[in-house]
């Protein structure tokens, strides 16, 4: 019987060799405060191209230099940092893997400074700094950045833009109501709560026309958070914006304690998808193929990502069909080997 985890699997107008994808990992690899690509990008995600990986999702890259994580994150605020992010989709581009790029703003988690932003003026704890409040012409700014990442990320050849609205970054402070108090249109309902994502998925949409992955925080694991209900609803609205598939992560958002069992997030990934009609990725703590294998054929995710054990074997998708007893291809250079 085949085996789903090495089955195409079409994205919009893009079809994936298989279903396994490398989850968006920061790298904090660049020279300090320039945000371009170095030879450390290149050989990290060039190898996992060569490891058989059916997409790659490069790490969270600022669309503006006060959304970095850190002064060392990738960037896409500016064209000078095109080149580089050309060259990495070219070069994985020759091992037939399709690579995306998350786009991702790091709002008041970001460790930059001068001003740091959030839709309400809360710290995420006691020794982390207080953000601004955004005003509208700063919530239009950051929309705007967004819609220029886009416009990059096109021009450097990639083949999908995920959207990090996940772990408490900006967009993720936006859709819960422990960060965004706003009383204006942008917060009190979750409907306001949404209208940021919906503003960005649609300026963002101007400048792209493929693969569109919005990556979430399906809980907040805290009363009087985001629960996975919640996001039925903001899922059925990506839907109706044209959003291709959603990645289901959670925490991030307020301090909060995370039980991190094997496949702990997949139950956020099969009811979004079963529920909410939405293809899903699933990620976190998973590790082996017949993990993988079991929760593409009981139908709750369409992807998986994997993180960690990327890291430990860029062959990771050899191991897991040896573990699934299934012959994948090598790059022709090894065919002698085998
Ligand atoms: C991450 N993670 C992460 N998530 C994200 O959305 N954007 C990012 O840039 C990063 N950066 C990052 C760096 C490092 C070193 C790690 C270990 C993790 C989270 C990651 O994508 C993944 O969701 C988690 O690691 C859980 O999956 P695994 O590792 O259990 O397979």
């Amino acid at each position: 019987m085949a085996k789903k985890l090495f089955s195409n699997y079409t994205l919009k107008n893009i079809t994936l060799k298989n279903r396994i994808v490398m989850s968006p990992m920061c790298m904090y690899s660049c020279v300090k405060e320039d945000g371009k690509v170095m030879d450390w990008h290149l050989t990290h995600y060039t190898s996992r191209a060569v490891g058989q990986v059916g997409l790659i999702v490069v790490e969270a890259t600022a669309v503006h230099p006060q959304g970095r994580i850190s002064l060392y994150d990738l960037g896409i605020w500016n064209d000078e940092q095109i080149e580089g992010l050309k060259q990495l989709t070219e070069m994985t581009h020759q091992h037939g893997s399709k690579i995306g790029i998350q786009l991702a703003h790091a709002g008041r988690k970001a460790e930059v400074e001068g001003n740091i932003y959030a839709p309400s003026a809360i710290p995420f704890n006691d020794e982390m700094r207080i953000p601004k409040e955004m005003s509208i012409e700063e919530i239009n700014e950051m929309i705007q950045s967004f819609k220029e990442g886009a416009r990059r990320a096109k021009i450097a050849g990639f083949d999908v833009i995920e959207i990090h609205g996940a772990h408490g970054y900006l967009i993720s402070s936006f859709l819960s109501p422990l960060t965004n108090q706003r009383t204006d249109e942008y917060g009190g309902s979750t409907e306001k709560r949404y209208r940021f994502l919906s503003q960005v998925v649609e300026a963002i949409k101007e400048e792209w026309d493929g693969p569109l992955l919005v990556r979430i925080s399906a809980s907040d694991y805290k009363e009087g958070g985001n629960t996975p209900n919640d996001f039925i609803y903001y899922v059925k609205r990506m839907k109706e914006q044209g959003v291709d598939l959603v990645d289901c992560s959670s925490g991030g958002v307020v301090p909060a304690s995370i039980d991190a069992y094997p496949g702990y997030q997949v139950k956020f990934a099969d009811q979004i998808r079963n529920e909410g009609n939405m293809a899903t990725g699933a990620v976190g703590l998973i590790v082996n193929g017949l993990q993988a294998e079991e929760i593409l054929k009981n139908e709750r995710a369409d992807l998986i990502f994997i993180g960690r054990e990327l890291l430990r074997d860029p062959y990771w998708a050899r191991t897991a069909a040896k573990q699934l007893r299934v012959e994948i291809e090598s790059p022709v250079q090894y065919n002698r080997a085998w």
